[in-house]
C-alpha cells in the first residue's frame, strides 16, 4: 500500500502530513495563518490565505520527499466559516469564521423565522453558525450578498482550489443550520427562511468518497502521480476524532486546539438545543458526533501569553511549577469566555472574567488559571452532553494543547476518567483526513472507519491530589459563570 497526505486547515495554522501505511507520520509541514479582527468580536480570514498556506505546505513536503507514490489526499478544516463566492467562484469578501460574534441580533431574527430551528438542527441559533451570518449579510452587506452565487465551507473551498470541483459533505454541512442532519440533505425550508437558494449550495457527497482529482498542474508541481483523488474530507472535530480511531458510539475525544471540543460519538440524534451542543454526522458510517464547544481553548492560553510577554508553551510550563510550590490554591480563577460561551449556555454575548487577583499573582498563576478555566468549561460541556443522553466509556485527548501534561491531567481529573494520549495527538486531524484519503483511494473500506477506539499505550489518569485542589476552585468558577450569565 502507498502513502497518503492529510491536510488540516485550522484557525491558527495549516498543517499537512505525509502518512505511511500504518498511519505513521513520515513528514509534516506547518504554516501559521493570522485571524483578522476588523471590529471587536469579528473574526475573519480570506479564503486565499488558506489556499496559499496549503500550497506552501505541499511545496515543502514535495521539496523534501518523493510524492510519486501518494495515492490520495484528505482534508480537514475549521467548521462553520461562511465562504461566499461570486459567479466566477471568487470570494465576495473574507470568510466569517466560527468564532465571529457579529450576528447576535440575527440569532433572534432566525429564531423568530424558524421557531423550531433548535430541535431541527439541535442547536439554538448562534452567531458562529452560517444561517445567522447570512441574515447579517442581508442587513449589513447586501451588495456583496447579491453578488454571491455559492456558499462553501473552509475545506470545500480548498478542495475547489486543488481539484476544480464543487462539493460538500455531511459532517461540515450539518453545522450550518441549512442542512437536514437525519436525511443528509440541504434543507429547503431553512434555506428559504434565510433567503438563500438551495442551488447555490454545493452537491453533498460522502465524507470518505473521492470528490475530485488533483489538478494536473499541481500534480506536476509536486511530483504526484496523475489523477490522485481528493477525499471530500470532514470538519476538524470529526477528523481529529477519527484520527485517533474513535469511530463508534461510546468513544469520546476532547480536542484542545484554538477551540476546545468534547466530541462524543453517538448512534442517534439526541436534540438538546437548550445547551448549545452541536451535532452533525461523524466521519464514519452510521454515526453522529455530539460536540460541546469551548470557544477559546488555546486561544485563551495564547491571549494570556501575549499579555505576559511569553509564549503559550512557556506559560503552560510555568503553570506546572505552581503545584510543586503549593501555590495552586491561591491562583486566580478564570472564565474563558473571551469569544462568548457556546456549550452549555448558548451565550455568545458573555465575556471573560477573572477573580481572586492578589499582588502575588504572576504569569505562572495566570497560566494556571487559564488552563484550569478551560478544563472546567470542558467538564461543563461533557456534563450537559451526558444529561442529553450521550454517554461514553472511552476517552482520548488530541490537539496542540495536549503538549501541556498539566492541562491534560486537569481534564482527565475533572472528567473522572483515564484518557488515552498518543504522540500523534497534535496532528490527529491530519491523520483523520489521511484515513479518509485512504478510503477515497480504495485502500481501506468505509466500514473500517466505524471501529471502536483502540487502546492507547499511554493513559492520563485522574489525579486525586489535583481533584482536591480543583474542587473548591470549581465552585468559584461556577460563581463566575453565574455572574457572566446574569
Ligand atoms: C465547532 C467549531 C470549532 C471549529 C474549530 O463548532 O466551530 O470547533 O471547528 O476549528
Amino acid at each position: 500500500m502507498s502513502r497518503v497526505i492529510g491536510i488540516d486547515i485550522g484557525t491558527s495554522s495549516v498543517k499537512a502530513a505525509l502518512v505511511g501505511e500504518r498511519l505513521d507520520v513520515l513528514a509534516e509541514a506547518n504554516r501559521p495563518i493570522p485571524v483578522s479582527v476588523p471590529h471587536p468580536g469579528w473574526s475573519e480570514q480570506h479564503p486565499d490565505l488558506w489556499v496559499d498556506a496549503v500550497l506552501a505546505c505541499l511545496d515543502e513536503l514535495a521539496a523534501a520527499h518523493d510524492l510519486s507514490g501518494v495515492a490520495g489526499i484528505g482534508l480537514s478544516a475549521q467548521m462553520l466559516g461562511l465562504v461566499l463566492l461570486d459567479e466566477a467562484l471568487r470570494p465576495v469578501r473574507p470568510a466569517i469564521l466560527w468564532n465571529d460574534q457579529r450576528a447576535l441580533a440575527e440569532c433572534a431574527d432566525l429564531a423568530a423565522l424558524v421557531p423550531d430551528i433548535g430541535h431541527r438542527t439541535n442547536c439554538a441559533p448562534d452567531p458562529g453558525i452560517n444561517a445567522a451570518k447570512l441574515l447579517w449579510m442581508r442587513k449589513h452587506e447586501p451588495e456583496a450578498l447579491d453578488r454571491a452565487r455559492m456558499l462553501m465551507l473552509t475545506k470545500d473551498y480548498v478542495r475547489l482550489a486543488l481539484t476544480g470541483e464543487l462539493a460538500s459533505e455531511p459532517t461540515d454541512a450539518g453545522g450550518t443550520q441549512l442542512f437536514d442532519i437525519p436525511t443528509n440533505r440541504w434543507d429547503e425550508g431553512l434555506c428559504e427562511a434565510v433567503g438563500w437558494r438551495i442551488d447555490w449550495l454545493p452537491p453533498i457527497v460522502q465524507t470518505w468518497g473521492p470528490a475530485g482529482q488533483v489538478r494536473t498542474e499541481l500534480a506536476r508541481r509536486w511530483g504526484l502521480p496523475p489523477a490522485v483523488p481528493v477525499a471530500a474530507g470532514a470538519g476538524d472535530n470529526m477528523a481529529a476524532t477519527l484520527g485517533v480511531g474513535a469511530g463508534a458510539p461510546g468513544d469520546a475525544v476532547v480536542t484542545v486546539g484554538t477551540s476546545g471540543v468534547a466530541c462524543i460519538v453517538d448512534g442517534a440524534f439526541h436534540p438538546a438545543p437548550h445547551c448549545a451542543v452541536l451535532t452533525s454526522a461523524h466521519a464514519a458510517p452510521g454515526a453522529l458526533l455530539s460536540m460541546g464547544v469551548v470557544m477559546a481553548a488555546t486561544a485563551s492560553l495564547d491571549w494570556a501569553a501575549r499579555l505576559t510577554g511569553t509564549c503559550a508553551a512557556d506559560l503552560a510550563a510555568a503553570a506546572e511549577t505552581l503545584l510543586a510550590e503549593g501555590r495552586a490554591p491561591d491562583a486566580p480563577v478564570f472564565l474563558p469566555a473571551l469569544t462568548g460561551i457556546r456549550t452549555p449556555h448558548g451565550r455568545p454575548d458573555a465575556t471573560g472574567r477573572i477573580a481572586g487577583l492578589r499582588l502575588g499573582a504572576d504569569a505562572a498563576s495566570l497560566g494556571w488559571a487559564v488552563l484550569e478555566g478551560v478544563a472546567f468549561l470542558i467538564a461543563e460541556c461533557v456534563a450537559a452532553q451526558r444529561d442529553a443522553g450521550v454517554p461514553f466509556d472511552r476517552l482520548a485527548l488530541v490537539g496542540g494543547g495536549t503538549r501541556s501534561a498539566l492541562w491534560m491531567r486537569m481534564i482527565a481529573t475533572l472528567l473522572g476518567q483515564p484518557a488515552g494520549l498518543s504522540d500523534r495527538a497534535p496532528v490527529a486531524a491530519c491523520l483523520g483526513a489521511a484515513r479518509l484519503a485512504r478510503v477515497a483511494a480504495g485502500q481501506d473500506s468505509a466500514e473500517s472507519l466505524a471501529a471502536r477506539m483502540p487502546d492507547f499505550p499511554r493513559l492520563v489518569e485522574p489525579d486525586p491530589a489535583l481533584a482536591e485542589i480543583l474542587a473548591p476552585r470549581r465552585a468559584r468558577f461556577r460563581r463566575l459563570m453565574d455572574e457572566a450569565l446574569a
